[in-house]
């Protein structure tokens, strides 16, 4: 009795967070990974195709960093690698599962032909339209 309370207690308070969540979304920003830039405050700082404190994270993508570099970079920031922008403090709180979905995710906003490492011209201004 009192555990199926607790989870139906969970699940409605899961629910009204990502509610509440989904209703800042950025439209750029699928809902599953919205939660976990919530979560883990990535928010405050990053968007996916604006600069903020951090970089956009398609700019981040550019780089072409495979998935385990980005989640290393979460952990351990290079500073270096963004002149110009402050130090991003390690943020050794996500788990590394998250971790790894946000590295991919960041990683798919590379709008370049995912193959190998050719340079082609890159627009990145089709997703940025403002649906306010
Ligand atoms: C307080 C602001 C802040 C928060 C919170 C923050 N970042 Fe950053 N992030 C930055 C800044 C500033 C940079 C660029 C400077 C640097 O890398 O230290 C950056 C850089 C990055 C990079 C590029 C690393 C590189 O070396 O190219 C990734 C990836 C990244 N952040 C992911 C995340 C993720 C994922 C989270 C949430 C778990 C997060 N950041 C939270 C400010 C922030």
């Amino acid at each position: 009795m009192k555990k199926t309370f607790g989870i139906l207690f969970a699940s409605a308070a899961l629910a009204v967070a990502s509610f509440d969540a989904n209703a800042q979304a950025p439209a750029d920003i699928p809902a599953d990974m919205n939660a976990l830039m919530q979560k883990y405050t990535c928010i405050a700082c990053h968007r996916p195709n604006q600069r903020l404190v951090g970089p956009a994270y398609a700019d981040v993508a550019k780089k072409k960093y495979s998935t385990d570099e980005i989640v290393k970079l979460i952990y351990t920031p290079v500073p270096s690698h963004w002149p110009g922008y402050p130090p991003m403090a390690p943020m050794t709180q996500v788990p590394k599962e998250d971790a790894t979905k946000l590295a991919v995710w960041i990683n798919s906003l590379d709008d370049s032909p995912k193959t190998t490492t050719k340079k082609t011209t890159k627009t990145t201004t089709k997703k940025t339209k403002k649906s306010a």
